[in-house]
């Protein structure tokens, strides 16, 4: 153990933002920058957001052009009250893809943006379920309190019902919408009046109630909020750290995001009680601590064609142990090749910079000619190290692919074979043919897919949409050919494993009545 790097490392908070799009993910973010002084004005990311949402999907290679944007905004790293926060990005909409879930990867805890309005949406749901496979801590923010929205015990219950996790209320709104008074912040003890211009915290006497003459006292919205808070207390599940630790519990917030009513009481709250980089397990069950002096880190992104002159590409790699300094040498275990990682960026809020120190929980970018792998891991040193793999994802969309030019098999081939490998896509054949079905969990990973197979590999693809949106798995000894339908497409997966493409769940259901000794396995 090194004290110094220990000090470091206990001042990183890594996470990212699960929600659902429009939930309120950009504006919060904006206002922890904000907060943090990295940017002067509210507007700054979203002006940003706006510029690239504006391109089509088909328009993917200006998209990529812009990639210098998104990039720098697919890791920030900040200062907030002493400590240095990376916030990791999970794009939604058409954004969407298996890096998404990758990068829950490479936090230590997620903050959960919900829309007070609507409550818990699919993509969140989606989210919530990849961070609570891992065990990592989950702080809700319930956004959007300067509008009318759903009844907040209902949007407490929902997390329980929905999500299964138990609720821990930090604070309460005291009204909503126009008729917002305030939080009554059960966690520091005191309420947070709504005021324009300051904060104004009152602070709460032995009885719950605040101290002192106030005419909004005598509002019913008052003497509500201190009912419920009671009702919370007496009936609610008791604050426990421990539980919150292991993903058990969350800490709920209400807020604001758009007007930054309770942003900042929510940032205070989450940098003491997320936690900070913890150790990492090998694949042969040994655990890496963080301020070990080794440097090592996994690779659980890679951003592809930033250049398409140049075919660079950016993989970004957490660190898991030591400390980074320029220029160092590393071992990539997977094919034992020393590197010197001379070409790293580190994410500020507005600029990519290059890096000069980074420890465990931070991330760093790699520029890459075509070295890494999803899942590398590299290490300083002598001691091979090498990290679990990162799990696969359930696809839940299909394209059949075929070349369109029946000269240029080859590179096509090749392509897909790289692509796949890097996790850029998912590979299926069909069991008998051994027709070429590729599977993704966001359109987008299609049409990067179909762009880099043209302009890194000169070969053009036909892709069909199947109407198949269900993977499951089964046990090869159980497989009977004549199981499959065209309703539930047989295929194998690049390994060779059985997997049966079911059209939706009906046809699932379907099966599994059929054949109820026969289970279906899903990845996650
Ligand atoms: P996202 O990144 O999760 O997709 O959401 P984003 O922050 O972009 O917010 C989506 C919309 O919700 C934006 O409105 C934003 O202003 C609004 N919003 C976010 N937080 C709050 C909040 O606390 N209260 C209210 N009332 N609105 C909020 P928009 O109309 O789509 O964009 P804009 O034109 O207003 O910027």
């Amino acid at each position: 153990m090194n004290d110094d790097l220990n000090q470091k490392v206990k001042k990183r908070r890594t996470f990212a933002i699960i929600s659902h799009p429009d939930a309120g993910k950009t504006t919060i973010t904006e206002q922890l920058l904000l907060f943090s002084g990295a940017i002067r004005e509210a507007g700054t990311v979203k002006a940003k957001g706006k510029k690239s949402n504006k391109f089509a999907k088909s328009d993917w290679m200006e998209i990529e052009k812009q990639r210098g944007i998104s990039v720098t905004s697919s890791v920030m790293q900040v200062d907030y009250d002493g400590f240095q926060v990376n916030i990791l990005d999970t794009p939604g909409h058409e954004d969407f893809s298996e890096d998404t879930y990758r990068t829950l990867m490479a936090v230590d805890a997620a903050v959960m943006v919900i829309d007070s309005g609507k409550g818990i949406e699919p993509q969140t749901k989606k989210l919530f379920e990849v961070c609570s496979m891992r065990g990592i801590p989950i702080f809700t923010f319930m956004n959007k309190l300067d509008r009318d929205g759903r009844e907040p015990l209902e949007l407490v219950a929902e997390l329980e019902e929905v999500l299964g996790i138990d609720a821990f209320p930090m604070n309460w709104p005291m009204g909503m919408g126009k008729n917002l008074l305030g939080l009554y912040d059960l966690y520091n003890q005191r309420v947070e009046l709504k005021n324009d211009d300051s904060e104004v915290y009152l602070p709460l006497d032995d009885n719950g109630e605040v101290e002192g003459d106030y005419d909004f006292k005598q509002s019913s919205i008052y003497t509500q909020a201190l009912e419920d808070a009671q009702l919370l207390h007496e009936a609610g599940n008791p604050f426990d750290r421990d539980l919150i630790n292991r993903g058990k519990l969350t800490p709920v917030f209400f807020g604001s995001a758009l007007t930054g009513f309770g942003v900042q009481t929510f940032f205070d709250a989450f940098v003491d009680l997320a936690p900070s980089p913890s150790e990492t397990e090998t694949e042969d069950e040994q655990v890496i601590q963080p301020d070990d002096a080794q440097f090592t880190g996994f690779i659980f992104k890679i951003q592809a064609n930033m250049n398409p002159a140049h075919r660079d590409r950016i993989a970004f790699i957490r660190i898991c142990s030591g400390e980074f300094e320029k220029g160092m040498m590393v071992t990539l275990n997977r094919t034992q090749k020393d590197i010197r990682l001379a070409h790293t960026t580190q994410f500020m809020a507005d600029a990519r910079e290059e890096v000069e120190t980074a420890v465990a929980g931070d991330i760093i970018g790699l520029y890459d000619t075509g070295n890494f792998q999803i899942g590398d891991t590299i290490y300083s040193g002598k001691k091979s190290v090498q990290f679990k793999p990162l799990p696969q994802f359930t696809p839940e969309l299909f394209m059949r692919v075929s070349p369109k030019n029946v000269m240029k098999q080859k590179s096509f081939h090749k392509g897909i074979e790289q692509l796949v490998q890097e996790g850029a896509i998912q590979l299926y054949k069909t069991y008998h043919t051994e027709e070429y079905i590729i599977g993704a969990v966001g359109q987008l990973q299609f049409e990067v897919f179909q762009y880099r197979l043209l302009h890194e590999y000169n070969a053009e693809v036909i892709m069909t949409p199947l109407g198949h949106k269900i993977a499951r798995w089964i046990d090869p000894d159980d497989l009977n050919p004549n199981m499959s339908s065209n309703r539930n497409l047989l295929a194998k997966d690049r390994f060779g494993n059985p997997v049966f493409l079911f059209e939706n769940t009906f046809a699932e259901n379907w099966f599994k009545d059929k054949y109820p000794d026969i289970e279906l396995k899903s990845l996650l």
